[in-house]
């Protein structure tokens, strides 16, 4: 099976001519790369691996008072099995944590769980995560493409998730641990290292394997992007497998880089990312 790139950093900070040659290129056909020598501090993700466990752990109905009853799931406690991909009927075996922005006080502000211990941890975490999805929206604006908005400005206090995802042991034989979708968002950034699945599809249709090394970060191109950008840059659908693992937990936690949700997306000035977002909602019925 193929595998996707592995960047460094450096190469993207330095604004490296040769690498965004590349990366433009790959992008094309499928928006996922690796992305090593990265900022984000290795002790703190190990940190808040510990604390998703921690939440995920506790009874139901202690998790339970932190879900919002009308807030699409945009922070806080998300139950098991209400999370559906987009044109399926099945919903995916996760449940899962939303913690938004600390700085942009126009949005929904984030729940604390008081049984956690350091559960604040989420939000330096978070913050690590935003300024380095700036460095790549950097990097990205000086590809050879014209974009429809400030790509790096677009994102600013913008209206990101850092997402804890516990797909519990599956039962049954359940093979698709998250059903193939594209992701709305700008980029995700996806902590590597943890257990295998993760898959992409490429132009051709091929499964391309994702999975990447401790102290690696994945990440791609969401739908945001692709309007963005005109098309250019690929938003890739993918998918979680569960390879022969599935009678065991597997934790992930993906950060979701978005716009502010006034930012206009696409050529014609009609769709703002709160009106493309507010959609794909009730579309993967979270609303
Ligand atoms: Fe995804």
């Amino acid at each position: 099976m193929q595998k996707i790139p592995t960047i460094s950093f450096n190469d993207l900070k330095d604004r490296n001519s040769d690498v965004l040659e590349f990366l433009t290129k790959t992008l094309e056909n499928n928006g996922f790369f690796i992305i090593n020598d990265h900022s984000i501090d290795t002790k703190l993700i190990e940190k808040v691996f510990s604390v998703a466990e921690d939440i995920f752990d506790l009874p139901y109905e202690t998790k339970y008072k932190y879900h919002i009853k009308g807030s699409n799931g945009a922070r806080g406690y998300t139950p098991y099995g209400i999370e559906t991909a987009l044109n399926e009927k099945v919903a995916d075996q996760k449940e899962f944590w939303h913690q938004g922005s600390t700085t942009n006080n126009t949005l929904l502000p984030n729940l604390y769980m008081e049984e956690v211990k350091d559960f604040e941890v989420l939000d330096t975490l978070y913050s690590q995560f935003e300024t380095m999805g700036s460095e790549v929206l950097k990097a990205f604006s000086n590809f050879d493409i014209e974009y429809n908005a400030d790509l790096v400005d677009s994102a600013v206090d913008g209206n990101s998730i850092l997402r804890l995802i516990h797909y519990p042991a599956a039962e049954g034989g359940n093979e698709q641990r998250a059903r193939a979708h594209s992701d709305v968002n700008l980029i995700t950034l996806l902590i590597g290292g943890n257990a295998a699945g993760l898959e992409a599809q490429d132009k051709q249709g091929n499964w391309v394997e994702c999975s990447c090394n401790v102290g690696e970060i994945i990440c791609n191109i969401g739908d945001m992007l692709q309007i963005m950008s005109n098309e250019k840059l690929t938003s890739t659908p993918h998918r979680v497998i569960s390879k022969g693992n599935e009678n065991k937990a597997r934790y992930s936690i993906p950060f979701f880089l978005h716009p502010r949700p006034e930012i206009i997306l696409n050529k014609e000035g009609d769709l703002t990312a709160e009106k493309f977002l507010d959609k794909r909602v009730r579309d993967i019925k979270l609303k």
